[in-house]
C-alpha cells in the first residue's frame, strides 16, 4: 500500500508556483492577486479561506479577504462581485460556499466574470471543461488528477467509481476521469444517494473517488484487493482530546480499507492540501491570461 501524500505533493506544486511568481516579478510584473469572499462564520469555511489566504503569501501572491456577516443581502453581494469583476488589480476571486439560505448560489456564481472564476464554478467554465476547451478546472478534481499523475497511477481502461454527484467534486470528477487523456480514459460509474446496492459497484472499482461527506462510509467489504482510493471527505467529528474539540474524518474507513488498497489518500493530508495548490495554479493562469488567451 502506498500512501498518497497530498501535503508533500501540494508543497511541491506550491514551490513550482513560487518559482514562476519570482520569475514574473523579476520581469517587472506585479504579483498575481487572489481575492476571496466569505459570508458568515461557518468554522470549516473560515478555516479554508484563511488557509487559502496564507497559501497566497507563501507563493508570493497578493491576496484580499472580504468577510461579510451572514446578514449581507444578495444584492450587496452581487455588487461586490461586480466591483471585483471590474478591478484590474485582481486576477481571480472565489466566493466560498456554502452561502446563507437567503442567497441564491447560482445567481452568485453566474455573476462572476468567467475569466476571473478561478474556482471553475461558472457555467461557462463548466461547459468549456465538458467540451474540452481551455477552462479553469475546479480545484479539488484538478488536485486529484495531479495526485494520480504525480504518483504515475495507471487509469486507462480502469473502472472508476465516483461516489457523490456534487457540482464541486463528484460531477466534474466523473467527466474528467472519462476524458480521452491521462489521467482519464476510465470507464466511469457515478453512485449517489439513490443508487441501489452501491457496494455492488464499488466492489468492481479499480479506482474509488469518495465525495459524499459521510464519515467512514466506505468499508473494507465494499472494495476489492488492489483498489486505488481517493477520499475527499472532511467531516468534523467531535473529539474532546483535541484542542479544537474536533477532528476530520474522511468518507473512507481508512484503517479497514488501507490494507486492501494499492494507493490511498489519508484524511487529513490527502486531497485537502491539493485543493489549495490548484486554486493557486488557477490564479497564476488568470494572472498570465492563459485560459482565455
Ligand atoms: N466549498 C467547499 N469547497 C469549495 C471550493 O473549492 N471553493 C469554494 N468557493 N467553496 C467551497
Amino acid at each position: 500500500m502506498t500512501l498518497l501524500d497530498g501535503k508533500k505533493t501540494s508543497e511541491a506544486i506550491q514551490q513550482e508556483i513560487a518559482a514562476e511568481v519570482a520569475e514574473l516579478k523579476a520581469g517587472g510584473a506585479r504579483a498575481p492577486h487572489l481575492a476571496a469572499i466569505l459570508v458568515g462564520n461557518d468554522g470549516g469555511s473560515v478555516t479554508y479561506v484563511n488557509n487559502k489566504v496564507l497559501a497566497c503569501e507563501r507563493v508570493g501572491f497578493a491576496s484580499s479577504l472580504f468577510h461579510y456577516e451572514d446578514t449581507i443581502t444578495e444584492a450587496e453581494l452581487l455588487n461586490k462581485i461586480e466591483a471585483l469583476n471590474q478591478d484590474d488589480a485582481i486576477d481571480g476571486f472565489i466566493v466560498q460556499l456554502p452561502l446563507p439560505k437567503h442567497i441564491d448560489p447560482e445567481k452568485v456564481l453566474e455573476a462572476i466574470d468567467p475569466q476571473k472564476d478561478v474556482d471553475g464554478f461558472h457555467p461557462m467554465n463548466v461547459g468549456r471543461m465538458v467540451a474540452g476547451l481551455p477552462a479553469y478546472l475546479p480545484a479539488t478534481p484538478a488536485g486529484i488528477l495531479q495526485l494520480l499523475e504525480r504518483y504515475k497511477i495507471e487509469t486507462s481502461g480502469k473502472h472508476c467509481v465516483v461516489i457523490g454527484r456534487s457540482n464541486i467534486v463528484g460531477s466534474p470528477m466523473s467527466i474528467l476521469m472519462a476524458k480521452s487523456a491521462y489521467p482519464g480514459n476510465c470507464t466511469v460509474t457515478i453512485c449517489h444517494s439513490r443508487t441501489v446496492d452501491l457496494p455492488s459497484y464499488t466492489r468492481q472499482a479499480d479506482i474509488i473517488i469518495a465525495a459524499i461527506g459521510k464519515p467512514e462510509f466506505v468499508t473494507a467489504d465494499m472494495v476489492k484487493e488492489g483498489v486505488v482510493v481517493i477520499d475527499v471527505g472532511t467531516t468534523r467529528v467531535p473529539d474532546a482530546s483535541r484542542k479544537s474539540g474536533f477532528r476530520l474524518k474522511g468518507d473512507v474507513n481508512f484503517d479497514e480499507v488501507a490494507p486492501k488498497s494499492s494507493f490511498i489518500t489519508p484524511v487529513p493530508g490527502g486531497v485537502g492540501p491539493l485543493t489549495i495548490a490548484m486554486l493557486l495554479k488557477n490564479t497564476l493562469k488568470a494572472a498570465k491570461k492563459e485560459v482565455y488567451a
